[in-house]
């Protein structure tokens, strides 16, 4: 039995009133908080190891590549990747993603080809590859989304995967409907077809427990600020045969064999592709987050949000005029809705004044919302820090913010 209530108070700052009202912190989707743990393994390195890595051959530097290099494996063993050599770090998901994006694609993608995407894509999984498009005359093609419940139309996959696509790059839970896709299967019929595929893993890794090998996936790219890391700080896992066969991504130092005046050996992967003065701390926040996550275990934090989304959906299907987005069925922790003629964005301003922190806006998934015929929605996300009482508290300041727009 684990006291999720026990827990809240390892984060420092979910302690304290917003506008004269206890902090309800559901805007984890966007970035979630960070335990004392993560903090003081920041202070520590910037205290007694600060250093730059990989160069000087003093105590110091030794011990900042050290923590560097512990924290790749850690992601490796976090991913269930086969080595740590498959692990780039990155500032997050989106650059993850524009790294394959700028060195895979166009060794790999010609005019004609087609990259697939799903629907539900957050525009980190998307502007990347219509810029790709654009310079290699590839195109692009969509898996449809079925409408209010978000879930993908999965007997169109087969039409779909066609010769021409080579790529196939999907989100792992939709961070605008809370939606879970079965990524191991769209992964397995791709590879059938010899298709690349790729998951934006920005809302699953620091949720549910990942194993890149299960999954079968090329590449999965996450970001350290949503699972209790750093920001400025991610990781793209990549097969080693794949990474091996990719160009550089950006050319400077750290990522050399030798330089001479005309060319340039470079390092094999993962160092190819971190070129110059890499974020060191961050690896060694992000390595303390996945430890602490761990030790909860994710398969009961992933029960916790999903116990946690459950409930949410009930209260708020209970309120008179609300048209709630996202899966009846396994629902990831968070939950989109609109109230009848009020804007997200009032919804959101409103609660706030009531020490409510949610979002209101396309949450980086304009298409989807096209799709949907709204602009915006309201989002509440939910983290193992949260309660029922914290649910609770939304529900009734949605019905507040209902009377003041009904007088
Ligand atoms: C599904 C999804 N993909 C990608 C991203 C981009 O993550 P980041 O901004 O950390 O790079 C997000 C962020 O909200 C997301 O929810």
């Amino acid at each position: 039995m684990i006291d999720w209530a026990a827990l809240r108070q390892d984060f420092p700052i979910l302690d304290q009133q917003v506008h004269g009202k206890p902090l309800v912190y559901l805007d984890n989707a966007a970035t979630s908080q960070k335990p004392r743990v993560v903090i003081d393994a920041l202070t520590r390195y910037y205290e007694r190891d600060n250093a730059n890595v990989h160069r000087g051959i003093h105590e110091l530097s030794n011990r900042a590549t050290s923590g560097f290099e512990a924290a790749r494996a850690r992601v490796a063993q976090f991913l269930h990747a086969g080595s740590a050599d498959e692990i780039i770090f990155t500032r997050g998901t989106t650059e993850g993603i524009n790294l394959v994006a700028a060195t895979w694609g166009p060794k790999n993608l010609k005019a004609g080809d087609v990259i697939l995407l799903t629907e539900l894509e957050h525009h980190s999984n998307l502007v990347p590859w219509q810029m790709l498009a654009q310079r290699t005359g590839a195109k692009i093609a969509y898996l449809p989304v079925t409408g209010d419940e978000g879930t993908l139309d999965l007997s169109r996959l087969d039409a779909l995967l066609t010769p021409q696509v080579k790529l196939f790059s999907m989100v792992h839970i939709s961070n605008s409907m809370g939606t879970v896709n079965p990524v191991a299967e769209l992964c397995a019929k791709a590879r059938k077809h010899g298709i690349v595929t790729l998951v934006d893993g920005a809302q699953s890794a620091g949720h549910l427990p990942v194993d890149v090998q299960a999954i079968g996936c090329d590449f999965f790219a996450f970001s350290g600020h949503k699972i209790c890391g750093p920001t400025g700080i991610g990781a793209l896992y990549g097969r080693q045969e794949l990474l091996q066969a990719m160009p550089p991504y950006q050319g400077g130092g750290e990522m050399i064999l030798s330089v001479g005046y005309d060319q340039t050996e470079f390092k094999p992967a993962p160092h190819r592709f971190e070129a110059g003065t890499p974020d060191i701390s961050g690896p060694i926040g992000l390595h303390a987050a996945m430890d602490y996550l761990d030790a909860i275990g994710r398969e009961n934090i992933w029960r916790h949000d999903q116990e946690l989304a459950g409930y949410a959906s009930e209260k708020l299907a209970a309120l008179n005029g609300i048209r709630v987005f996202g899966p009846k069925q396994n629902r990831a922790g968070l939950i989109s809705f609109l109230l009848k003629d009020v804007h997200a964005h009032d919804v959101v301003t409103l609660a706030d004044q009531a020490g409510v922190a949610l979002r209101g806006g396309h949450h980086c998934t304009q298409p989807l919302m096209h799709k949907l015929g709204v602009e915006s929605t309201a989002r509440a996300s939910f983290y193992f820090y949260n309660t029922p009482a914290e649910v609770d508290r939304l529900a009734d300041v949605l019905r507040e913010i209902q009377k003041f727009f009904a007088a």
